[in-house]
């Protein structure tokens, strides 16, 4: 069988390396992707992303150093009902390093990326994301309007909506829509991943990977609406807007935003005795009572995640 057409499951990377220069002191001895987005470590929530899709065979690609942290943070998966892979990127050449760290892993399995530090909200998020999962061939991005596209990969449509070109970080914008941190490939973006050649700024460069899928007319550009939020916390300003978000959701609302063990509960990978067990251990939280509650009054059958 091809590549091209295999049903393996898909499997997920989570991308939470870099030195988080842009947030230093911040990141001089913690992890950009562990630092707080409200009352979560920000890994947690594109961790959510990932799972809502369907995905549960997740590899963590980190520093050397940053690595340890994250395995004592999130362990086997086993609370959350997926497995964790640990990899270490040793220098970050490039978002599609990834593919090349995690080749053998990959084993030609159809892949999600996420970038640790992007976090996604929208209605219907979840089935989205599983359609993405589901398109057994091709390449998916989602594609968001923004103010500022030069800082980073924008995506240009034909006046009937056809994506024609994407450009990294361009000096002039041909749109104002960015593509998000956020993508999904078939099982030949090994085979891709390994045709790349560094970048002028000497990277493996995520746009060149998907200017790959656009050339062979395989690139969905899925294009999210206004009612949706995507925050990337690399900032000052971007992480306390991110804080400030969550808060507003979760305050008014009263439901949580990027807990990956209430996805893991609505999306029947863990049951309520296993999600009680983990809320009891965050009791004294605001987090694990309102865990507690959904895993005491949700029937299962009926969670079905946004
Ligand atoms: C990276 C990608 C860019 C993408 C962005 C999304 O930029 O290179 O194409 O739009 O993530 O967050 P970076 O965060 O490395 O500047």
């Amino acid at each position: 069988m091809s590549a091209q057409t295999t049903t393996k499951p898909p499997k997920g990377i989570l991308l939470a390396g870099g030195s988080g220069t842009r947030l230093h002191p911040m990141t001089q001895a913690v992890s950009k992707q562990l630092l707080p987005v409200y009352d979560k470590p920000m890994i947690f929530y594109p961790l959510s992303t990932l799972m809502l899709a369907g995905i549960r065979d997740i590899m963590i690609i980190s520093t050397p150093a940053d690595l340890p942290l994250f395995r004592r943070l999130l362990g086997d998966g086993s609370d959350m009902g997926v497995t964790f892979t640990y990899r270490e990127q040793p220098s970050p050449d490039g978002i599609a390093q990834a593919f090349v760290i995690a080749d053998d892993w990959l084993d030609d399995a159809p892949c999600a990326l996420i970038l640790g530090d992007n976090l996604i909200f929208a209605d219907h998020l979840g089935r989205q994301l599983r359609e993405a999962a589901a398109r057994p061939t091709g390449a998916t991005v989602f594609a968001y309007e923004v103010r500022d596209p030069e800082r980073y990969g924008v995506v240009s449509f034909s006046a009937d909506g056809h994506a024609l070109d994407i450009v990294e970080k361009p000096t002039s914008p041909q749109s104002n829509w960015a593509v998000t941190g956020l993508y999904f490939y078939d099982g030949r973006v090994r085979e891709y991943a390994r045709s790349l050649k560094p970048s002028s700024r000497g990277e493996l460069e995520i746009t060149d990977l998907n200017r790959i899928y656009l050339q062979k007319d395989d690139l969905h550009v899925q294009r999210l609406g206004r009612g949706c939020a995507w925050l990337d916390a690399g900032m000052p300003d971007s992480l306390m807007q991110a804080g400030q978000f969550v808060q507003t959701i979760q305050s008014r609302q009263g439901l949580l935003v990027g807990s990956p063990h209430e996805v893991a509960f609505r999306r029947g990978f863990i049951d309520a005795a296993a999600l009680k067990f983990y809320a009891q251990r965050m009791i004294k939280t605001e987090l694990g009572r309102e865990l507690m509650k959904i895993a005491s009054t949700l029937p299962q059958k009926d969670a079905v995640a946004a």
